[in-house]
């Protein structure tokens, strides 16, 4: 298998932009209908995701050994979609038709068994993934929303109860879908460690336009169901003897490392631990008073709450980056940092620049473009 002749043929197919989607979908809708009801009701947005993603993927197989822990946790997850075993051959059908149009007259005999033989190869690995999974998890787990509370107009703490208990680690997060937005899955972050009566707590920030994050903060109630997908995700306490932690939450970025801020304290000898949580005004400081409780009477904890648009906060004013640097040092300290991409892309490299090791700076980006 040659992944550079696979990667060349997938580029020049791509550059036909949205008609290949377009193509990809209305060849597998057509010839097997059943299909369309586990897609999106509004396929308009994103609607390149899938085949951009199957293309690149697949022209990767080559490298097997190196993508298999990836196909994996791909095949597992996409178990929440509906995908069965079944659905592979139909979709790599409609791969290989989508191919064969826009590649014209480079479409040989020959290429089109690489692609078939790569393609056999991805799938097989996530169906295996799959189908080990179902023998103990559920596709997804049912959840009841317990109550909604508002605490400021963009950001809610929702807590929820799963009818399975649904085992994780702290930091971690799941892919979540609700009722009001059909099949349109996005991750969010459990905001505490885990607990025996199965519930959980998330932290949603609205985002401006976005589908789910709308419905989640202004249209979900108490008894409203969620689905959550299997958790994903490394931000995971890394117990190191004799280092000490340190706690980075952006905003709802804060919903992971209070987790692990919860998993600390069930600890005997907890690390010594600085949490710091940032917003843009003190609105945004939304969980400020629970983060003050968990510190009370314990000693090891440190809490510094910081706003960086508001310049009449009494408290500690400027970016997160800025506020804990000047905080430090930071030396035999593990970080773990959450929130939007360019929040956590300042902080790493400004701890990077202070002197910790890559290593010890673990990340959860949230994808955001604006803080
Ligand atoms: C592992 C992980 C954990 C997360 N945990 C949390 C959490 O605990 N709390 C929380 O509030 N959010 C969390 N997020 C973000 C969340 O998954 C959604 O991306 C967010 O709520 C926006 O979804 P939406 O459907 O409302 O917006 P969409 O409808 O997906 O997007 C609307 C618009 O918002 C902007 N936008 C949204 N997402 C992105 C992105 N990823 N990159 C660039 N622009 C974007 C774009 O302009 C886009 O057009 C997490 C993300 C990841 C990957
Ligand atoms: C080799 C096989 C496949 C690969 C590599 C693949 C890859 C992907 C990837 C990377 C995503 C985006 C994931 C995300 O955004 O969370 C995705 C989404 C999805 N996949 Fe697959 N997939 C494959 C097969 C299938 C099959 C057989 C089905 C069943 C019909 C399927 C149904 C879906 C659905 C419903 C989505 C969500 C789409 C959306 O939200 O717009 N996939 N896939």
């Amino acid at each position: 298998m040659d992944p550079g002749r696979l990667r060349d043929s997938f580029a020049r197919v791509a550059m036909h932009g949205d008609a290949v989607a377009l193509f990809f979908y209305s060849d597998l809708f057509l010839r097997h209908p059943e299909t369309r009801d586990m897609f999106p009701v509004s396929m308009a947005a994103q609607r390149d995701r899938l085949i951009n993603a199957l293309g690149r993927i697949v022209a990767e197989a080559g490298r097997l050994e190196e993508l298999a822990p990836f196909l994996q946790v791909l095949g597992r997850d996409h178990r929440k979609f509906g995908a069965l075993a079944d659905h592979y051959a139909p979709v790599g059908e409609s791969l290989l038709a989508t191919l064969a149009h826009f590649s014209g007259e480079d479409w040989t005999p020959d290429l089109a068994a690489e692609w078939t033989a790569a393609y056999e190869l991805v799938a097989q690995v996530m169906t295996d993934a799959a189908a080990h999974d179902a023998r103990r998890n559920p596709a997804y787990w049912d959840a009841t929303v317990l109550s909604h509370e508002l605490r400021s107009f963009d950001i809610a703490v929702i807590r929820v109860a799963t009818v399975q208990p649904l085992p994780y680690r702290p930091g971690q997060s799941v892919a979540v879908e609700t009722a009001l937005q059909p099949r349109l899955w996005r991750y969010y972050s459990m905001a505490n460690a885990p607990r025996e009566d199965s519930t959980i707590d998330f932290h949603v920030r609205m985002i401006d336009g976005g589908a789910v994050s709308m419905a989640l903060t202004r249209g979900l109630e108490a008894g409203s169901w969620l689905r959550l997908g299997a958790p994903v995700g490394n931000l995971t306490f890394d117990a190191k003897p004799g280092r000490n932690v340190l706690l980075i939450g952006g905003s709802t970025g804060l919903a992971p490392v209070k987790a692990i801020a919860e998993q600390l304290s069930e600890m005997a000898e907890p690390p010594r631990t600085h949490l710091f949580m940032g917003a843009r005004t003190e609105e945004g400081l939304y969980d400020l008073p629970a983060l003050e409780k968990l510190a009370a009477g314990a000693p090891w904890l440190r809490v510094t709450a910081c706003v960086s648009d508001q310049p009449d906060y009494a408290g500690q004013r400027g970016d997160l980056a800025d506020v804990v640097a000047r905080s430090g040092p930071w030396n035999g300290y593990d970080a773990y940092l959450a929130g939007s991409t360019a929040m956590t892309d300042a902080v790493a490299s400004r701890l990077a620049s202070l002197g910790i090791p890559d290593t010890q700076i673990h990340v959860e980006d949230f994808g955001w473009s604006n803080p």
